[in-house]
């Protein structure tokens, strides 16, 4: 028997226990009975991404030099690429050197960005529901002290900052805030932005723009990014969703010269960066864009994704299930039927009949009562789904 003694540190103590354990065991069950699974659960696009950008990869893989440690700020090809991007895209200006940096992945930005600016003890503002990492992976990993700001269906789930005692707001931080917005599909109207901004010079803290579904919009919406408003925030991005590339993990942070500095700090630390060769078809895909309009390569993803949600839409309010439609995002976000007792256990029934979705309780507390559906499947599959839906609450 070893004396080695194995303690994990306080910050992990903190994080939350899985609460997935049971749908994934249930799932499993299910497959095992030969149940036809239909997952609406997880937000990963089913859409190959785009031959342009598979070509690029393969050709930057006859280039050796694309073998060698990357810097993890982002070669110089990136940044500028990305600098075009934001010019064309948002009309905005970028320096190259000092503004703009590379990432694995938008999640490893939300998440190392804690670890330049947050000392134990800060309190950094959490959208709550929202994408977990803010809370657990950035805040709580740093020892700082999430605080969770409701997004409420009746502040069309934004924050609505008259709520937040002014000793929380005096001794946060850092904001993150998300729209497009994961899970609820919200778009964020540019007076609620420019409230933010007010708010953040107010009480002196900087704002994280988690903006990864700024082209996941349908019909004539735009998405803007905050640094339109005020470029002294940061915004943070990445291919995953624009080029479904969820895979090959690579992203950028994109604002204030001092907190990208402060990621860059971090970042060369710990990581070596995104492979060269992805980095540079990443930017052959962003050189598609011509306006802030979204070129063919994405449009017709988009197109795809729209023609689902209004499926879906439409079904759900057809068997009785009362859903709107979002504007942006492969989310839709809904209120369980009434008389069901809570999401975790709704979302159990539908694993009866094979439909996988996620309970809004997955997102945070003030997501209780809500499910999420991911359009990560075909029409015929979700119409598939629809009829076993209206089994189950009918
Ligand atoms: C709100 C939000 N932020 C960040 C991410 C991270 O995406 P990625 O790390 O693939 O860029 C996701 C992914 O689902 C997300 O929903």
């Amino acid at each position: 028997m070893s004396k080695i003694k194995i303690e994990y540190a306080n910050r992990i103590k903190r994080l939350p226990a899985y609460i997935f354990a049971e749908i994934e065991q249930l799932k499993s069950e299910k497959k095992k009975e030969g149940v036809d699974l239909i997952p609406l659960g997880i937000g990963d696009p089913d859409i190959a991404t785009p031959q342009l950008i598979i070509d690029e990869i393969i050709n930057q893989l006859q280039i050796p030099e694309n073998y060698n440690y990357p810097t993890s700020m982002g070669e110089q090809d990136f940044r500028e690429g990305i600098q075009r991007w934001y010019k064309v895209r948002f009309n905005l200006d970028f320096d190259s050197e000092s503004e703009i940096t590379n990432l694995i992945g938008g999640k490893e930005g939300v998440a190392n960005i804690a670890r330049a600016f947050i000392n134990p003890g800060d309190i950094v503002l959490c959208p709550n529901p929202g994408y977990p990492v803010y809370e657990n992976g950035a805040t709580k990993l740093c020892d700082g002290e999430p605080y969770l700001v409701p997004l409420l269906k009746e502040n069309e789930f934004l924050p609505d900052f008259e709520q937040i005692e002014s000793n929380i707001l005096k001794k946060a931080k850092m904001m993150y805030l998300n729209y497009p917005n994961n899970p609820t599909g919200a778009i964020a109207p540019n007076k609620f932005l420019k409230e933010a901004i007010d708010y953040a010079e107010d009480y002196k803290f900087f704002i994280v723009y988690d903006n990864p579904y700024s082209e996941f919009t349908f019909e004539d919406y735009i998405a803007p990014t905050i640094l339109q408003l005020n470029p002294y925030h940061i915004e943070i991005n990445s291919a995953s969703k624009i080029f479904c590339m969820t895979g090959f993990r690579c992203g950028w942070a994109v604002g204030n010269n001092e907190i990208i500095s402060g990621i860059r700090k971090v970042k060369s630390q710990i990581d070596s960066g995104c492979p060269m060769f992805i980095q540079r078809a990443v930017i052959k895909g962003l050189n598609e864009y011509t306006s802030e309009k979204k070129p063919e390569i994405v449009d017709k993803n988009m197109k795809v994704y729209e023609k689902r949600r209004d499926i879906l839409i439409k079904g759900l309010n057809e068997i009785g299930w009362k859903t709107e439609k979002p504007k942006a995002t492969f989310y839709v976000w809904s209120k369980i039927p009434e008389g069901e007792k809570n999401s975790m256990e709704f979302v159990k029934k539908l694993i009866n009949v094979g439909v996988i979705l996620t309970p809004g309780i997955g997102f945070g507390q003030y997501g209780e009562g809500f499910v999420r559906f991911a359009l990560t499947q075909p029409i015929e599959k979700i119409e598939e789904a629809l009829e076993r839906i209206d089994k189950v609450i009918n």
